[in-house]
Formats: C-alpha cells, structure tokens, sequence
C-alpha cells in the first residue's frame, strides 16, 4: 500500500468518525418519534438502548407517535446533560349546586428516574389546600401549601399565594402521592371558584390566571415536569475508565442524584454518550490511522 492510498483511507476513517461524532445513529436504531430524536443512551429496542439498563428503554405509539419511558412516562423533551421532560396530570375536584366530580389524589412512579429540584408543586382554587408525599422506602417526605381567598384575586400572572401557592420539592424522589382538599364542602366560594387543582410543574411553566384558571385552568389537564437521569449508581471515580463516556468528552458526577453524566469536550459536540459501535468504529480509525502512517 503506497503513501497516497494509505491517506485515502485515513480520509474516509476520519470521515466516519465525523459522522458518527456528530450523534449519527445507531443503524437500525429508531431514531425520532414525532418530533423528538432519540439518542444513545436511549433507544427503543434491544441493542439501540445502553446495555443492561431498562431504564433507557422507550417506546414509540407508532398511531400517535408518542414517546413513552417504559410503557407509561409520556416524554416531551431529553436532554443528554442529564434531564427528560414528562407530562403529568394536574388533580382536581369541581363543584357545581348537584354533583361533585374530580380525581383529586393520585400516586405517580417514576421509575428509575428521580425528580428534580426545579419542579414547583403548585395548588390553585380558594379555601384549598393540597399536599405531595414522597415516598421513597426509607424516608417519607410531605410538603405542601395553602390558600385563602374570597374573591376573585387581581391579575399579576404570579403564583404567589393570592389564589394560588407553590412550593418546592425534595429531588431524587422516585414515588409521590398528590393530593388536594378544600376547608369548605358547602362552599362559600364556588360561585367564582368552582374547581380547585394540585399539581407538579416545572418552575417558569405555569403563569397564573386568577380570572381563567379559578374557573378552569384554561382546560389545562397535564404539565411539564423534569426528572433527573444518570448512568449507573457510582461516581465517574469509582467508574474510572469503565464509564461509557467517549474519547470527545468527559465523566461528570451527577449533581443531583448518584452515577455520572457525559459531556462533550470543549471544541466538540454531538452526542457525548458514545454507543458501542462509535466506541469500536473510534478506536479502528484511530489505530488503523496511526498504523498506515508507518
Ligand atoms: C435516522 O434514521 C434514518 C433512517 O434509518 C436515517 O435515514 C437518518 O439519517 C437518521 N438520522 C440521523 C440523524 O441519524
Ligand atoms: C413537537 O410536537 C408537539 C406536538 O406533537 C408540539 O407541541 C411541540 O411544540 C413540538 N416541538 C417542536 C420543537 O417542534
Ligand atoms: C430500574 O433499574 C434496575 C436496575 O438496573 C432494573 O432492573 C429495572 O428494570 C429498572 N426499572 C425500570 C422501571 O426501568
Ligand atoms: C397507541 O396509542 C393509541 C391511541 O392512544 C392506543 O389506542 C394504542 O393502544 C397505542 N398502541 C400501543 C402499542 O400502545
Ligand atoms: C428540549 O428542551 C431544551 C431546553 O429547554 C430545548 O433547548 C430544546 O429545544 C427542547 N427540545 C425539543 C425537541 O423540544
Ligand atoms: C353538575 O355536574 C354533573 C356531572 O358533571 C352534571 O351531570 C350536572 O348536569 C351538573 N349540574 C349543573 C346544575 O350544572
Ligand atoms: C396511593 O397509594 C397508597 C398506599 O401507598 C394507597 O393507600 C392509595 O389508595 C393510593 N391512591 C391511589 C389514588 O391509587
Ligand atoms: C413510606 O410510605 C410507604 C407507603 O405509604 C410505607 O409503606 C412506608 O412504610 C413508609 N416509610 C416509612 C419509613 O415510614
Ligand atoms: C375550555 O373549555 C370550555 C368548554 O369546553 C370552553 O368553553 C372554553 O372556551 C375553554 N377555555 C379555554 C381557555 O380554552
Ligand atoms: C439504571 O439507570 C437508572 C437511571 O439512570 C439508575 O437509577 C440505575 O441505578 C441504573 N441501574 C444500574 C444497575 O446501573
Ligand atoms: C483501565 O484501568 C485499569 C486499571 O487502572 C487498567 O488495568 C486497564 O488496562 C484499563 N483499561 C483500558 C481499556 O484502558
């Protein structure tokens, strides 16, 4: 093999490690759903997902072309730092002078996946209070808040007890219970207040409408709520070379819960979480690369 071939295949190996830098999927590998792309370490069936770990497992309604973790979590957004975006419904219970109607409790579980800090568990209705226990085996936490109000509260767009209180939460919680209550059962305040809600929203995502959402959350029934994801249980330190960031990124310990995310160096992006084969296709161009120079 002469000189110049031998710089020809450098040229293609290096094309293909391009590619596969910049997040190519894997072949086979199903990779969007609806408008969503799904990236390595998630995937939608075996060989495509990170290996030995259900968690990474999605499904696609190919009719609906939603995207489900595991069969249930509807998913709206991943981030490969470390964050995936739900759904989850709001509870509530409505008045009106013959019937009262509504779930106004529920338990969530999250799988493997933890929920974040950045969340708000929020309640809007007058004389409502509601409450969210997580539930985590060893230790069980309840957090909660409460409103007042006898009339109809002025708009200002804020969530800031006037018809509507939020509060934080405890993040890594894999399981919660919600649920809503209101002091008055023949109440005082259904003329402008008919129905109540609890719900978890990540924090910026709900403006407060005292006029519309008093009456009925501008018929919002599901909000968007972060859960925080990683890979494995252990610190990149106890993982050392075994983590399954690439040669073009870096281990991070997660800050919110235990295992390791990846990121790209700096000067590279793409998909930071190499899949096996980018891992093998890296290292034969490299090695094949370095091989053909002498
Ligand atoms: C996604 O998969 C399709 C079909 O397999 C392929 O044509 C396309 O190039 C892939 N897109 C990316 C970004 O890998
Ligand atoms: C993706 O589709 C959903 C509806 O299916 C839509 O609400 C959302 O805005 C879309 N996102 C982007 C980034 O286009
Ligand atoms: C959670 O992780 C464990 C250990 O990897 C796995 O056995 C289990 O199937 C996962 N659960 C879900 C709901 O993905
Ligand atoms: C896909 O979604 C449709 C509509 O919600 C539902 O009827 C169907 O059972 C789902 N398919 C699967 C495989 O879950
Ligand atoms: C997912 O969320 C991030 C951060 O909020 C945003 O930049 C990105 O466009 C979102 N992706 C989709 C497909 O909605
Ligand atoms: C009260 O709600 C029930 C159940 O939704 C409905 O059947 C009934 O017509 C309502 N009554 C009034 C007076 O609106
Ligand atoms: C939630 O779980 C608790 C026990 O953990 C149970 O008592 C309760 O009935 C459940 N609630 C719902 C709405 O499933
Ligand atoms: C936390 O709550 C669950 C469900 O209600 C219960 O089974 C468990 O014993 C509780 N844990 C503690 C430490 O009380
Ligand atoms: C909510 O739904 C009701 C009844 O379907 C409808 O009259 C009303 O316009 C809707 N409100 C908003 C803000 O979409
Ligand atoms: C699987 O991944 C989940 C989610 O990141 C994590 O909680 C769990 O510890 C992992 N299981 C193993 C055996 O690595
Ligand atoms: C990983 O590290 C161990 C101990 O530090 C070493 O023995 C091993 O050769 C390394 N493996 C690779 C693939 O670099």
């Amino acid at each position: 093999m002469n000189k110049v071939q031998g710089l020809f295949l450098v040229a293609i190996f290096s094309i293909v490690h391009t590619q596969l830098a910049n997040g190519q999927s894997l072949r086979g590998c199903q990779n969007k759903s609806g408008n969503l792309s799904i990236e390595y370490p998630f995937g939608t069936s075996p060989g495509c997902y990170y290996a030995g770990n259900k968690s990474f497992l999605l499904t696609c309604n190919e009719t609906t072309n939603k995207l489900f973790a595991g069969k249930k979590l509807p998913v709206i957004n991943i981030s490969l730092s470390g964050e995936l975006r739900i759904l989850k419904l709001a509870s509530f219970t409505c008045y009106n002078r013959t019937s009262v109607t509504g779930r106004s409790s529920f338990n969530t579980t999250l799988g493997n996946f933890t929920l974040s800090d950045k969340n708000r568990f929020t309640a809007v209705g007058c004389n409502t209070y509601a409450f969210m226990t997580t539930l985590n085996g060893d230790q069980n936490y309840s957090t909660g808040c409460l409103s007042l109000c006898d009339s109809t509260p002025k708009e200002n767009g804020l969530c800031s007890g006037e018809g509507c209180c939020q509060t934080s939460v405890p993040k890594r919680s894999k399981r919660f219970r919600i649920r809503s209550r209101r002091f008055d059962r023949e109440t005082s305040v259904s003329d402008f207040n008919p129905c109540f809600y609890a719900f978890l929203v990540e924090e910026g995502r709900f403006n407060f409408s005292p006029s519309q959402d008093l009456q009925n959350l501008r018929n919002v029934t599901k909000f968007s709520v972060v859960l925080d994801w990683s890979i494995g249980g252990q610190t990149c330190q106890q993982v050392g070379n075994t983590s399954i960031c690439g040669h073009n990124s870096v281990c991070l310990d997660s800050t919110t819960r235990a295992g390791y995310n990846c990121k790209c160096k700096a000067g590279y992006d793409g998909n930071p979480y190499p899949s096996e084969g980018y891992r093998g296709a890296t290292h034969n161009g490299f090695f094949l690369s370095q091989a053909l120079f002498y």
